[in-house]
């Protein structure tokens, strides 16, 4: 069965690997949909077709001479599930024609009474930049200067200046329109952004004036302050683009701004290829073993140059470790053989934590039009429908909200902040993670806990995010630097078939529920402490009987108070010294492995205080220029 194949294929490839000839036919078929029509070999084969991928597999295929595949696990997907932006898009709206998505779920949390939650990926060709709500940020400047300083040279410049260019590089602003503009104030600075990329960052032509209060009561609150614009690397109340196109009002994502709109005979994408294991010799990375959608045969494909893991942070320390690249401990549990102890795989495992709070205002409801109008007044229906229709303006090209207070710990917690740093320089760090962690990822830990003390008392990182809604005031809060670490690790009663074992360990570093609970106190002060009390605040949850710090701590850990994920998995191959539990070096190789890079989400260090989707596209150009400059 299988075996053969997989074998025939492989020695075709030996004997192809150099000075191959790609027949005309084969120049023709981007989309291959069967295994037949592949190349024996491809200087570069991804694993993985989304955000990160297409990324770079558009920069590397700019030279005709260089064959890429894409080995993608989810379709084509049908675009009705992917372009429309109204509401922040299909999936997340609801109503998506075929959820071009999947749906793990984590390991029961210790810290919030043994709860499981629901993990989403986007499963398609773009991944999880065609599901996501096309929130556009970027984050602290001091988030990328605690990338570099992690390590003792940072000849690559993985830091704010150095990752700056490709910020701008990986997307095409476009200024907000003059009306909206003037209307709202809203400020941008376009010397933050490009214009090259197809990927774009535009604004809808409409906001709800409800808004209005809440905006100016930002400004009411102490320590907050105004960033001209969100790529300016601040922390405070910005507004900021959706990723999407300028005119169609239309989702701008991996798939139509780097694969489709490109003619490139020698970029070849497989969807639907699910990927099995890496295929070592010795301890370089040779070849890729894949299933398709329409047998369980294996087939195997070669890569002359290199192996690109970019299956996200979930499942790319997964297949890493099914191949035999990982924690020994681990490894050997599942009954794999190591090929590379690499005590990082799967480790340093963070997301973006979300409270659940909610405050309304009746006084915002008398602000017309809101958000309730387009369901119960037929007239702004009606307008709004035909604007669309028309020109694509009006409030259907609004995907959710342009501007929020993102905020430094130092406005939201101005009495807790100087303890909460002392705290991480002081504590215990091995006796925060599981007792068998290696003490090489004990050490990066304790690294980032000390590089986030310093950021604690800096008034220029973003610690929380404070989104607000037109109609329904501010919703739930989310804090942007973890300081828990969990782990993604295969499932030792069956490594290869079930998903891995995903357990964010939320609250496992107690100041982790301290700082959530200054973000509760932190959303009523701004609520019944400013003119928003006008406008009639009511506490609905937590409520107005939980008011003490424990109360606010024990609603949060047991009266479902907390979201231990914000769809941002990362950090679980991450570029850190191999001493401090890294996976990848700065050339985001491997340690250990020859011929085989990680460009996804994993290899962030830590997060930054921004949704992730236009970090991983910084990151790829430029992992991108770093894999062509062949350092
Ligand atoms: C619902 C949702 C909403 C979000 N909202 C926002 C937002 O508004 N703004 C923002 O900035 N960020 C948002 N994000 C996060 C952002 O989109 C992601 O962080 C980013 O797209 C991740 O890029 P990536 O390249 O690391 O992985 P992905 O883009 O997820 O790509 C990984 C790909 O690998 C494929 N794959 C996995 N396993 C295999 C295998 N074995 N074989 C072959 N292929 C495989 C997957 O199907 C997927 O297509 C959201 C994410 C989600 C899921
Ligand atoms: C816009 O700015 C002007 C001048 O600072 C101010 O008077 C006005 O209230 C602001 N409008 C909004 C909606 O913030
Ligand atoms: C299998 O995947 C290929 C390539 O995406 C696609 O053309 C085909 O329709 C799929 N078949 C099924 C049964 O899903
Ligand atoms: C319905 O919307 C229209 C257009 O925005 C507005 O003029 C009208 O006052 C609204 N009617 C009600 C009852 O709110
Ligand atoms: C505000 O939230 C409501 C309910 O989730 C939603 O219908 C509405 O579209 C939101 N407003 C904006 C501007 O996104
Ligand atoms: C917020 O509270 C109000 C009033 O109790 C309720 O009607 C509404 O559904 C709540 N919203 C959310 C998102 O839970």
């Amino acid at each position: 069965m299988s075996i053969s194949r997989s074998s025939l294929l492989l020695a075709l490839a030996a004997s192809c690997a150099h000075g191959f000839v790609i027949p005309k036919s084969v120049h023709q078929a981007r989309q291959i949909a069967d295994v037949s029509d592949l190349l024996p070999a491809y200087d570069y084969v991804f694993v993985g077709g989304g955000t990160s991928a297409l990324t770079v597999a558009d920069r590397v295929t700019e030279d005709p001479d260089v064959t890429v595949l894409v080995l993608e696990d989810g379709p084509f997907a049908d675009p009705a599930a992917y372009l429309p932006v109204a509401g922040g898009g299909p999936v997340l709206g609801g109503g998506s024609p075929s959820q071009p998505l999947i749906e793990l779920t984590s390991a029961p949390q210790a810290g919030l009474g043994g709860q499981t939650y629901p993990i989403v990926l986007g499963n398609m060709v773009g991944g999880s930049s065609g599901v996501n709500s096309m929130m556009n940020l970027r984050g602290s400047a001091e988030d990328y200067d605690r990338w570099g300083q992690l390590f003792e040279k940072d000849e690559l410049g993985w830091n704010w200046e150095g990752i700056l260019p490709y910020f701008k590089k990986a997307l095409n602003f476009s200024p907000p329109p003059k009306e909206v503009a003037e209307r709202f104030n809203i400020t941008w600075d376009a010397s933050y952004w490009g214009s090259e990329s197809g990927v774009h960052a535009a604004w809808p032509t409409f906001q709800y004036p409800g808004i209005d209060p809440l905006v100016a009561a930002f400004d009411e609150m102490p320590g907050v302050e105004r960033v001209v614009d969100s790529g300016a690397g601040g922390a405070g109340v910005y507004w900021f683009p959706t990723l999407m196109d300028p005119v169609k009002h239309e989702r701008s994502f991996a798939l139509n701004a780097h694969y489709e709109n490109l003619d490139r005979p020698n970029y070849h994408i497989m969807a639907q290829a699910t990927v099995r294991r890496l295929i070592l010799e010795d301890t370089t990375a040779k070849a890729v073993e894949f299933q398709t959608n329409s047998s369980t045969e294996l087939f195997t494909v070669e890569a002359s140059k290199e192996i690109i893991m970019a299956a996200g942070a979930i499942h790319t320390p997964k297949i890493l470790q099914v191949s035999g690249i990982g924690p020994k401990g681990v490894l050997e549990a599942a009954g794999i053989e190591t090929i590379v102890d690499l005590p990082g795989v799967g480790q340093n495992f963070q997301d973006h934590v979300g409270i659940v709070t909610n405050i309304t205002f009746a006084g915002l409801l008398d602000i017309h039009p809101n958000g309730l109008d387009i369901v119960n007044n037929a007239t702004f229906r009606e307008w709004a429908k035909e604007s669309w229709e028309t020109d694509r303006s009006g409030p259907y090209s609004l995907a959710i909200e342009n501007v929020a207070a993102w905020l430094p710990l130092t406005a939201f917690a101005p009495s807790l902040f100087e303890s909460v740093a002392t705290e991480l320089e002081t504590q215990n760090h091995a006796s925060l993670l599981p007792a068998e962690t290696h003490p090489t990822v004990v050490a990066g830990y304790a690294a980032q806990m000390q590089g986030l003390a310093a950021a604690v008392r800096s008034k220029d990182t973003v610690f929380a995010r404070f989104k607000i809604n037109g109609t329904y005031g501010p919703t739930n809060p989310i804090l942007n630097q973890p300081f828990s670490r969990g782990s993604v690790n295969i499932d030792p009663t069956d490594p290869f078939g079930k998903p891995p074992i995903v357990d964010y360990r939320t609250l496992s570093n107690p100041v982790e529920l301290k700082v959530l609970v200054e973000m509760v106190k932190w959303v009523r002060r701004y609520s019944f402490e400013t003119s928003l009390k006008d406008l009639g605040p009511v506490d609905a949850a937590p409520g107005p009987d939980v008011v003490s710090d424990e109360e606010i701590a024990e609603y949060l850990v047991l009266g479902g108070g907390i979201y231990p994920s914000d769809y941002h998995p990362a950090g679980t191959t991450a570029m850190m010294p191999l001493e401090l539990g890294g996976v990848v070096d700065q050339t985001l190789r491997v340690y250990g492995v020859k011929n085989l890079r990680v460009i996804d989400t994993g290899i962030m260090p830590n997060l930054p205080g921004a949704n992730t989707c236009q970090p991983t596209y910084g990151m790829a150009e430029k992992a991108a220029d770093i894999i062509k400059s062949n350092v």
